[in-house]
C-alpha cells in the first residue's frame, strides 16, 4: 500500500525528482483536507511482537475485576459469538442489523442509540462499555438504553476510581448506584481499580510506551475490545477501520468525503482528523486510537476477530 519508488532501480533522477514533487503535493493536499494543522501522521511506536511479552487476554479475565454496583452479581457473562458494534459512521449504509441482532451476544459503547439506526446497527444490546463521561448521556435516557437491552444485560462503568469507584462515593457513583437499583434487571458494573491498573499495564506492554509518561488516554473502544475479548470466543467488530486508514499513504482517496466520528452525530467532527489530531497530540493528554487499532489488528490474529464494514 502507498507509493513505492522501489522497481526495476534504473528510473532516470528526473522520474526520481518528479515522484517526490507528487508525493509532497499529495502529502500537502491531504494535510490541507484534513485541516490537520500541526501534526505529522506519527504514530506512536508499536513494540515488535518479538520484544513483547505477550498477555494472554483470556487467562488475564477474571471476575474479580468488576465491582456491582448494587447488590452481590458477579460479572459472569460469556458468549461464544459477539458483534462489537462500533459507534463509528463506517456503520452507515452497512445493512448489518439483522445480522447484528442475530448475534448471541450485542456490546455497544457509551450512548450510542440504536433508535432510529436499526437496519444498520440492529436493536438488541447484550453489553454496554460505558465511559465516565457518558454516564450522564446514558441514564438521562433510560428508555432508550434500559430497556432496549437484552434480559440479561450488562453494564461496564470504567474511569478513575475517584470518580465511579466504590469508595469514592461521589455523586456519579451514587447517580450509577440508584440507576442499578431501579433497573434491578441491568447487572451494573465498575471496573476495580486494581483492573484499571491493569488496563495501564496491558498499554504498556502492548505499546511500549508508559500510559501516563506519554500522556495518553486509554479510548472506550481499549477497554470495550479487552473485556470482548475476555468474554467472547468470536469477535465480529462492525464499523472499525484498519490502523493505516487515515495515514496520507493509505488508499483512501484524497478529499475523500468526511466521514463523521460518530455515525449518531452527523455534523460532528470528522473521524480521522479526531484520529490523526488525537494521535500526535502532545500537550494534556490524547487518546491514541490510532496505536490502539494497531494493537487491535495483532490481537485479531491471536484471538477470533474479525473486521466488517470496512473488511480487514
Ligand atoms: C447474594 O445475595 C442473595 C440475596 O440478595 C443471597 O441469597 C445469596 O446467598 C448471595 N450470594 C452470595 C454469593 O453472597
Ligand atoms: C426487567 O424485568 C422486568 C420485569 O421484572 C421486565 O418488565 C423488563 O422488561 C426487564 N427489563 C429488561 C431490560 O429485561
Ligand atoms: C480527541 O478525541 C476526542 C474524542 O474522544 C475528541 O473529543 C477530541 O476533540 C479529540 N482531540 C483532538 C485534539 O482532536
Ligand atoms: C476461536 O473460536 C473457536 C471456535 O469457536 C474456539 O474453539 C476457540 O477457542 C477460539 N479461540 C480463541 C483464542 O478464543
Amino acid at each position: 500500500m502507498g507509493l513505492r519508488l522501489s522497481g526495476k532501480g534504473q528510473q532516470s533522477p528526473r522520474m526520481v525528482i518528479f515522484a517526490a514533487i507528487f508525493i509532497l503535493m499529495t502529502l500537502l493536499i491531504l494535510y490541507g483536507s484534513n485541516n490537520v494543522n500541526d501534526s505529522i501522521y506519527t504514530p506512536m511506536h508499536v513494540a515488535t511482537s518479538h520484544t513483547l511479552k505477550t498477555t494472554d487476554l483470556k487467562k488475564w479475565a477474571g471476575k474479580d475485576g468488576y465491582v456491582p454496583f448494587h447488590g452481590n452479581k458477579s460479572m459472569t457473562m460469556h458468549c461464544h459469538n459477539c458483534a462489537l458494534v462500533t459507534s463509528s459512521s463506517h456503520v452507515l449504509g452497512s445493512q448489518a442489523g439483522e445480522e447484528i441482532d442475530r448475534t448471541e451476544c450485542v456490546i455497544r459503547m457509551n450512548d450510542a442509540p440504536t433508535l432510529g439506526y436499526e437496519t444498520d446497527v440492529g436493536s438488541r444490546t447484550s453489553l454496554r462499555v460505558v465511559a465516565h463521561s457518558s454516564v450522564f448521556r446514558v441514564v438521562r435516557r433510560p428508555n432508550d438504553f434500559l430497556h432496549r437491552m437484552d434480559s440479561n444485560p450488562v453494564i461496564i462503568f470504567w474511569g478513575p476510581p475517584n470518580k465511579i469507584g466504590r469508595d469514592a462515593k461521589g455523586t456519579l457513583y451514587r447517580l450509577i448506584q440508584r440507576v442499578s437499583m431501579t433497573y434491578s434487571n441491568v447487572s451494573c458494573f465498575s471496573i476495580a481499580p486494581s483492573k484499571m491498573r491493569k488496563f495501564d499495564a496491558l498499554f504498556h506492554r502492548e505499546t511500549g510506551r508508559d500510559r501516563q509518561k506519554s500522556h495518553s488516554w486509554l479510548s472506550t473502544g481499549w477497554f470495550t475490545m479487552v473485556t470482548a475479548i475476555e468474554i467472547c470466543d468470536n469477535i465480529k467488530v462492525y464499523g472499525m477501520v484498519p490502523p493505516n486508514h487515515c495515514s496520507p499513504f493509505s488508499r483512501r482517496k484524497p478529499g475523500s468525503k468526511k466521514m463523521p466520528y460518530h455515525y449518531y452525530k452527523p455534523r460532528g467532527p470528522d473521524e480521522c482528523v479526531t484520529y490523526l489530531q488525537n494521535e500526535s497530540g502532545r500537550r494534556g493528554n490524547h487518546h491514541r486510537f490510532i496505536t490502539e487499532k494497531q494493537v487491535f489488528a495483532r490481537w485479531a490474529k491471536q484471538y477470533n476477530i474479525t473486521f466488517a464494514h470496512p473488511k480487514w
